[in-house]
């Protein structure tokens, strides 16, 4: 088989392209409804979010603004007391304006939790979630989105711009690591998963 992609280390794909396109489609529907306002920044979180932010926003039927905020988390993720460094901040003003924070995945919730307050600190009109991949049995930080895409188990997942040590973000699909590539995501620690 020609070498497309750099698949190997997939043990099985959880969410299909077809099912991704579907999905967000909905999830485009539903903003577009709920968000009809003109004055709508969408803010993503650096890397993961990259590739559905680019999905979504094709979809938007308004006039919207995006930026990118770089988020880099201390520690290993097991420290109650662990904080977000942004490794990128906001270049665009969000006082008075509504945005909407796009993720790939939701897992403790820490992550968003600061961005959520980092972003309020800006006095913006009202701040609003969408991730792709929920992974709700995780949740540590009080965090629910107001858009999500699909619910999943606690497993480490890459593709549709997520990745491992930085790899597999280029995938159409969302799969599962093989174990072996799970055990190293797992000792590789979250650096590479933002
Ligand atoms: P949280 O702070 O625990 O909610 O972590 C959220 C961040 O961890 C997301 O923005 C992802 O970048 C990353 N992450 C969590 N689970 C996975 C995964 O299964 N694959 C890739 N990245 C993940
Ligand atoms: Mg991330």
């Amino acid at each position: 088989m020609p070498h497309r992609r750099n698949d190997s280390g997939i043990a099985r794909v959880i969410v299909t392209e077809e099912a991704i396109r579907v999905r967000v489609g909905e999830l485009v529907h539903e903003i577009n409804a709920d968000l009809a306002g003109p004055d709508l920044v969408v803010v993503a979180l650096l890397k993961g979010s990259v590739v559905f932010l680019a999905d979504l926003i094709r979809g938007f039927e308004r006039p919207v603004a995006f930026d990118f905020l770089g988020v880099a988390s201390y520690g290993d993720g097991a420290t109650p007391a662990e904080r977000l460094t942004f490794t990128k901040e906001l270049t665009i003003d969000i006082a008075g304006r509504h945005v909407l924070v796009v993720d790939d995945i939701l897992d403790t919730g820490r992550t968003m939790r600061e961005v959520l307050r980092y972003l309020e600190s800006f006095r913006p009109a009202s701040v609003r979630t969408c991730v792709l991949l929920d992974k709700r049995a995780r949740r540590e930080a009080p965090v629910e989105p107001d858009y999500r895409g699909f619910e999943i188990g606690d497993e480490f997942v890459v593709g549709y711009g997520m990745d491992f040590a930085d790899q597999y973000r280029n995938l159409p699909f969302i799969g599962v690591l093989t174990a072996d590539a799970q055990d190293a995501a797992r000792n590789a620690g979250r650096e590479g998963r933002r």
